[in-house]
């Protein structure tokens, strides 16, 4: 089937920094580094390099056409990506000497995206494929509605976190992926852990810990921990496990097999500096020896 993507394209700028800077701070990098990302993208691009089909629905603007020919070069369908006439998105990241970062985004064309621009992709959708989407465009309501009712499977991963926004698609979903951060913002802003009293399936990362599925219909809660890398970048790791996972269940796996390939092609990511242009294969993940 195919994975319909709602998502964001930025133009990534890396900088290499001793420490993330602090208030009134001035801090020089020691490299730059530029590249394609943005949570949308380097999802499309894991689950393709995972080998999906993936349907990538997202905007552009004059200064992104090199973003979209990279989709297109990594294997993703890019058809649905409108061209608008406004800037494109982009993140300013700065990464620390332990691999951990801290993210600025401009959202740009990101959030231009329209309800019918999703609607016209989506009539060519079937039941049994999957809408995906994160929290960097808008639309996300809309597609979520739209592919609940024609019977697809709805994969939120709500990225950068923002309760409104998360409340808004919930009940359309099937499966919510976040990280512990995210899902201890939903607990501080609404005193419940996510999907309670719902048929959700959550999957909490845990970072080098691995991470958590709870499956709010049974109940039950199964852990899964990672292989041990030293980490040179975390930045799309995230990312990678979730296109992993939709690819997975794509293909027909179970979720607990597809969790499984996706926390060892999250491990491989975060050795690697960069987004969606170095999002490991399936073949890397597979060969990969821990
Ligand atoms: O999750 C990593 C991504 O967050 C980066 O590629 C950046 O563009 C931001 O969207
Ligand atoms: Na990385």
């Amino acid at each position: 089937m195919t994975i319909y993507n709602l998502g964001s394209i930025n133009a990534d700028y890396f900088y290499a920094v001793p420490h993330l800077p602090a208030a009134g701070e001035t801090l020089a990098a020691t490299s730059l580094g530029k590249g394609l990302g943005g949570k949308g993208a380097n999802m499309s691009v894991a689950a393709a390099r995972a080998g999906a089909h993936v349907r990538h629905i997202g905007a552009v603007g004059p200064d992104g056409g090199w973003m979209v020919d990279r989709l297109m070069e990594y294997g993703v369908d890019t058809r649905a990506i409108a061209r608008l006439d406004t800037p494109t998105g982009h993140a300013i990241i700065n990464v620390d000497a332990a691999g951990e970062n801290a993210i600025v985004l401009y959202p740009g064309t990101n959030r231009c995206i329209t309800d019918q621009q999703i609607g016209l992709v989506l009539s060519e959708a079937a039941a049994g494929g999957t809408l995906m989407f994160q929290n960097e465009t808008n639309g996300q309501r809309y597609a979520a509605e739209t592919a609940k009712s024609l019977g697809m499977r709805v994969i939120c991963c709500p990225a950068p976190y923002e309760t409104s926004a998360l409340e808004e698609v919930i009940s359309f979903a099937d499966l919510v992926i976040l990280n512990e951060v995210e899902a201890r913002q939903h607990r501080d802003a609404t005193g419940r852990p996510i999907g309670e009293g719902t048929n959700l399936k959550v999957i909490t990362t845990l970072g080098a810990k691995g991470c958590v599925l709870m499956d709010n219909m049974t109940g039950q809660v199964q852990e899964f921990g990672a292989p041990q890398v030293t980490p040179v970048d975390t930045t799309g790791a995230g990312d990678t496990f979730a296109g992993y996972i939709a690819a997975g269940l794509d293909r027909g796996h179970s979720l607990e097999q597809s969790i499984s390939l996706a926390v060892r092609a999250a491990a491989l990511m975060v050795t690697r500096h960069g987004t969606a242009d170095v999002i490991p294969d399936l073949k890397d993940v597979q060969d990969a020896r821990f």
